[in-house]
């Protein structure tokens, strides 16, 4: 009986050790990570919005960069206004802060505006990427464009069926 409660105490301080050592990790990365990305960046990537999917999209797209992640991107359409959107990537801690970003960058726009929307205008809210991330917004920009494609595909659908 006490060897086990030794064992546990013994379990507990070995957590308690781990614990510590994983936040100095952490610590760690945080601070190799404030070294390259913007305080606005970290906080896309690791508070990110509308991660998810829609029910019954108007327009999806999933697409593969050439770095090999992919990033999925739904939007609600109403009246040609984007009335949501939502994202989902298998990506980096960078392409997750562009996809937050450009699905709120498009919400409350028309179709006709969010096409106008550009990798510059992800760049600008992050307030710059690394130069090995600058793929990351044109990965979020595609998707996004393929999306608004699929939205307007579907739209010419319903006209010919009326
Ligand atoms: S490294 Fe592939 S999207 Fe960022």
């Amino acid at each position: 009986m006490e060897d086990t409660k030794k064992s546990v105490r013994r379990d507990n301080k070995g957590f308690s050790n781990l614990d510590e050592l994983i936040g100095g990790i952490e610590e760690t990365i945080m601070g190799e990570e404030r070294e390259i990305y913007t305080e606005k960046t970290l906080e896309e990537a690791y508070n990110p919005k509308n991660v998810g999917e829609l029910k019954n999209p108007d327009g999806a797209a999933r697409v593969t960069g050439p770095c090999e992640d992919t990033m999925q991107i739904h939007l609600k359409v109403e009246r040609d206004i984007i009335i949501d959107s939502k994202f989902m990537t298998d990506g980096c801690g960078a392409s997750t802060a562009c996809g937050s970003v450009v699905t709120e960058l498009v919400k409350g726009k028309t179709i006709e505006e969010a096409f106008k929307v550009e990798d510059k205008d992800i760049l600008s809210v992050l307030g710059g990427l690394p130069e090995d991330n600058l793929h990351c917004p044109v990965l979020a920009m595609t998707t996004l464009r393929a999306a608004l494609e699929d939205y307007k595909k579907n739209l010419n659908g319903e006209e010919v069926k009326v």
